[in-house]
């Protein structure tokens, strides 16, 4: 049977190597995995509490509209619940995206070396990819605004970017949403919001509140440390809210998922550690490159893509011989680079000492 149009040219996605699958293979024990920006501390403890006693009803179907959870995060984002849909993590967001407002032949617009998945929507949905090309491993919103036609239906933005960690900042925001026509969809995702420290970080709330075709995709997979839950969510106007509904699955994001999700709002300090965590580790990880001459790309997220002479596949293929998951990015247009998440700081020192060791063998 043959798939429509599009499909067979997907290259399925891979994903960080689960633990388990190198332990299988490998016969290793003492692995670790520093490869799919995953939260190195592990939930909140509110969060696995609530998890937990969830779990005991899980005879029952979910609340499949999630009152209580978006009320929370209403009052968390600064919104009302009306503006508010639930993703089994934001991936599924991006996708009801797609298949709401995508037809076959229109025109999606993202950055070379994006986020994969915009690409993956943009094919299953039948749409034209334009694909811009970066600036310093950064969005270029001045070329994304030139490719826009009167076909372009949707621009997808990833703020921070994986793999590259490069943000856009306030002032281009401003100037490229003064040149998207109003009737063009503009997806600012934002997975790695509570990451980002800068100033110039551009607040994109106000554009879904002046009624601007604006989605803001969020995630409790990253610094909320949920990613095996699957839950994230996507701010927009009622109006844009209304009609994903009736194309998003009655029951998308599981009982466990939404009381844990409520549960690690509430817990500030766990967020706060994490970002002094990440902050901290990835200073250590600037300086143990630079005092190895290896080259990065400076990152807003919890990961940095780190440069070599030779194919980062090897290297990846000779630190997980090693125990140490990284993750590939040939994928993304760069065969020489690897992409590291910052861990816990014994976890950073590991990599770094098996990095060393991998490069004097090499
Ligand atoms: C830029 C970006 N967007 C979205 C996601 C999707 O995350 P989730 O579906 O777990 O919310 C990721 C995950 O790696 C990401 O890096």
């Amino acid at each position: 049977m043959k798939a429509k149009p599009g499909i067979e040219t997907i290259q399925p996605y891979q994903g960080g190597k689960p633990i388990e699958e190198v332990q299988r293979e490998l016969g290793l024990t003492d692995i670790i995995k520093l490869a799919s920006n995953e939260n190195p501390l592990g939930p909140s403890s509110l969060a696995l509490e609530a998890g937990l006693e969830a779990v005991a009803q899980v005879n029952l179907y979910p609340d499949g509209n999630a009152y209580y959870l978006k009320q929370a995060l209403a009052e968390h984002v600064g919104v009302a619940s009306e503006n508010l849909i639930l993703g089994n993590g934001s991936n599924e967001v991006l996708q009801i995206v797609g298949e709401t407002y995508i037809s076959p032949h229109d025109e999606v617009i993202y950055s070379e070396s994006a986020f994969v998945v915009y690409m993956l929507v943009a094919k299953v949905c039948g749409a034209k990819s334009i694909v811009t090309p970066m600036r310093r491993y950064t969005h270029d919103l001045e070329a994304m605004a030139d490719a826009i036609t009167d076909k372009t239906r949707l621009i997808f933005i990833a703020n921070p970017n994986n793999p590259t960690g490069t943000m856009v900042t306030k002032e281009q925001t401003k100037r490229f949403m003064e040149q998207v026509p109003e009737d063009v969809l503009v997806i600012f995702d934002e997975a790695y919001y509570e990451y980002v420290g800068r100033l110039d970080y551009p607040q994109t709330l106000p554009y879904v509140e002046e009624g601007r075709n604006v989605i803001i995709t969020r995630t409790f997979s990253k610094i909320y440390g949920l990613a095996g839950m699957r839950i994230g969510y996507g701010i927009a106007k009622p109006e844009l809210i209304e009609t994903m509904n009736r194309v998003r699955q009655p029951f998308n994001c599981n009982s466990v998922a939404q009381a844990a999700a409520r549960a690690a709002l509430k817990d500030v300090e766990h967020v706060h550690r994490s970002q002094r965590l990440n902050a901290s580790g990835k200073v250590y990880l600037y300086e143990s490159l630079d005092q190895m001459g290896l080259g990065y790309v400076e990152s807003e997220g919890n990961f940095i893509l780190v440069h070599f002479d030779q194919s980062g596949q090897e290297i990846a293929d000779a630190l997980m011989q090693k125990g140490v998951i990284v993750r590939p990015v040939a994928g993304y247009g760069f065969p020489n680079s690897i992409r590291v998440t910052i861990g816990k700081p014994e976890e950073n020192e590991r990599f770094v000492n098996t990095l060393k060791e991998v490069m004097s063998e090499a």
